[in-house]
């Protein structure tokens, strides 16, 4: 694993929105792999302006969303097509047809989450996939005890994690109980993993995923197992490392 610690939020996403940029430039046609979530936003701000000031273009990259709640369309304000949306597919000059994502409302859920693992596999795998962390340490909605080998499903989230996102819903009660994810395997074969954390509340979660005993509980753990990962964090996220800026492990 590379650590970089960034000074601040906007230092880190400046940084991750370089390294989706120089992908882009090297192979016009990457598969992405994006979270939703108030970490990311900042990376997407900053691969808009690049888009607007600097001519970089996602129109041969394809991308598929982390993930997506049971029950939510995607023209809910809280579904993962909207965010992705609303802070950059609808300001860059992405191909919709290139868009994957998840669905909340089909009516087979067993069978779509099938489809959308083989939708993956058919754009020959992801190249690269962006991760957040939740609080308490999921990857996408995989929450402690996921399996390390699971592969896109129907999930239950976590109390804490329906408590850490009810501020994107009008009240608690709104927050859906489950959600379609990609798994911990799906996640792990990606060919390079970028994994953003930012301020004080992840600082405990980012020192057991980073440092921790790698173990199902700690669900972002399992990225240690994998021989390309660069965590981005920033200073307040970082205060709980041993580690020391940008050492490789
Ligand atoms: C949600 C997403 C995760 C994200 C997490 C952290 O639960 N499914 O992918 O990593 O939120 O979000 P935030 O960046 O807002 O702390």
């Amino acid at each position: 694993m590379e650590v970089v610690i960034c000074p601040t939020h906007d230092d880190l996403s400046i940084r991750a929105a370089r390294i989706v940029a120089e992908l882009l430039r090297a192979k016009p046609d990457p598969v992405l792999g994006l979270p939703i979530g108030s970490t990311p936003i900042g990376l997407y701000h900053e691969l808009v302006r690049m888009h607007r000031e600097e001519g970089l273009s996602l129109a041969r990259a394809r991308t598929f969303n982390l993930i997506e709640y049971v029950g939510l369309g995607p023209e809910h304000p809280q579904s993962s097509h909207r965010f992705m949306r609303q802070y950059l597919f609808d300001h860059v000059d992405i191909c919709p047809d290139k868009v994957y994502a998840p669905s909340g409302l089909a009516m087979d859920l067993d069978a779509h989450c099938l489809f959308y693992e083989q939708q993956i596999a058919d754009c020959g795998g992801i190249d690269l996939q962006v991760l957040g962390i939740g609080t308490d340490g999921h990857i996408a909605f995989n929450e402690p005890g996921s399996s390390f080998s699971s592969r896109t499903r129907r999930v239950a989230l976590a109390r804490q994690t329906i408590d850490d996102n009810a501020r994107f819903f009008p009240s608690r009660q709104h927050v859906p109980l489950m959600a379609v994810s990609l798994g911990i395997g799906t996640i792990l074969e990606a060919r390079r993993i970028l994994l953003l954390a930012s301020g004080p509340n992840k600082a405990g979660i980012l020192a057991a995923a980073v440092e921790g005993i790698i173990n199902e509980m700690c669900p972002a753990s399992a990225l240690q197992l994998h021989e390309h990962v660069t965590v981005l964090t920033d200073e307040s996220a970082a205060s709980r490392l041993t580690v020391s800026a940008g050492q490789r492990r």
